[in-house]
């Protein structure tokens, strides 16, 4: 048996309390679903900034009523000290995923996202000192590595960001280890690698290369990629980085304060990954083939990106069930299921 079924039985057995922040985002909701279905209680907080309602609705009509009443929601911002607060009030395990994320808005507007990143993270770091829980795993990333060539890319190997939105992220890693040392507080950073899988907003101009083209393709429109299609990225499908949140968040024996790569240590090419994408929508919804459109390279983009995941393998004992492949199918799958529901106009 794996460490992680270990984990979820042990849960299930002796049921804690969670506090997930950006519960009504792509992660956050998935966080959700699978500790509800663990018939944990959970704790949410979010202000909607990028998440909705509906990703919480969705998660109501996957649980059962027994289930759904063990979540208690607050709509509440980070950038509130009292918020936070609130929040973390007689909770176990904090899974802190509330962020602006995208590079491209961080351009635009680093103000905003210094003040959910940045402030936001420090004041979940105070009220979750304060109030005393036994862990805090929070959402790191991959764009830390900034410009640093090597590959793949090692934990203690950085270079310089590349956006204002590396910048927040690798604050939140310097913050995380100053308050282990300052207040011997611990925390668990988990460096993901463009997570993608259900829920995952396909609309506006910030979203995520899988359901931004996934939606396109169904909605028979053009897709663009950005430069020639040979930037790479180690897909990381959302199961594993649910699997590495709960393994992290209950892993109280090993060294705290630490980061973990979190993907599935392997890439490919967004050229790759179109023809992937293509093949799967050809085989669920019928598409016919079309071919991409090429443009200019995206400012504050990474080239490459590869996890090394032998940290976390070795000392969380992760173990990413998902190939890109495997994830997509599913993803893709669940894309189609919602266009022809509701389209993506919702
Ligand atoms: N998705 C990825 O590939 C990826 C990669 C690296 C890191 N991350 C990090 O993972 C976390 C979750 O990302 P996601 O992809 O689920 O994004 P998301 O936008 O779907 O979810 C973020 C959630 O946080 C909420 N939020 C934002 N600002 C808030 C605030 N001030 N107060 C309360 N809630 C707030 C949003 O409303 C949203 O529901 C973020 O910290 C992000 O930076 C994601």
């Amino acid at each position: 048996m794996s460490q992680y079924q270990t984990v979820c039985e042990q849960l299930q057995q002796a049921p804690k309390t969670w506090l997930v922040t950006g519960v009504a985002g792509f992660i956050g909701s998935n966080l959700l679903e699978t500790l509800l279905k663990l018939n944990q209680k959970v704790v949410g907080l979010d202000n909607f900034a990028t998440g909705f309602q509906y990703n919480l609705d969705d998660v109501q009509n996957l649980v059962t009523p027994e289930q759904w009443a063990n979540f208690k929601f607050y709509e509440g911002d980070i950038r509130n000290l009292e918020d936070c607060h609130k929040a973390c009030a007689n909770v176990d395990y904090v899974l802190h995923q509330a962020a602006l994320g995208s590079v491209p808005r961080s351009i635009a507007d680093p103000i905003t996202t210094n003040a959910a990143n940045i402030t936001g993270f420090l004041n979940m770091l105070v009220a979750a000192r304060d109030a005393n829980v036994s862990s805090f795993t929070y959402a790191a990333s991959s764009s830390t590595y900034g410009d640093h060539p090597a590959l793949p890319k090692v934990e203690e190997n950085i270079g310089q960001p590349l956006s204002p939105y590396a910048i927040t992220k690798y604050v939140n890693e310097l913050y995380a280890s100053v308050f282990s040392r300052t207040y011997n507080f611990h925390s668990i950073g988990l460096r993901y690698f463009n997570v993608f899988g259900k829920r995952q907003n396909p609309k506006g101009a910030y979203a995520a290369v899988i359901p931004t083209w996934t939606s396109l393709l169904l909605q028979k429109e053009q897709v663009f990629i950005n430069g020639d299609g040979e930037t790479s990225r180690d897909f990381c499908y959302i199961k594993n980085a649910v699997q590495a949140n709960i393994l992290a968040a209950t892993a109280l024996d090993v060294k705290k304060s630490a980061v973990y790569n979190i993907a599935f240590g392997e890439r490919i090419t967004l050229n790759q990954l179109y023809q992937e994408i293509s093949s799967n929508l050809k085989l669920i919804a019928k598409l016919e083939e079309t071919q991409p459109h090429y443009r200019d390279f995206r400012a504050g983009d990474v080239r490459h990106s590869l996890a090394d995941i032998t940290k976390a393998r070795e000392i969380l004992h992760y173990q990413p069930e998902y190939s890109v492949r495997d994830g997509l199918k599913e993803a893709i799958s669940w894309y189609t299921a919602e266009f022809n529901k509701v389209g993506f106009g919702k």
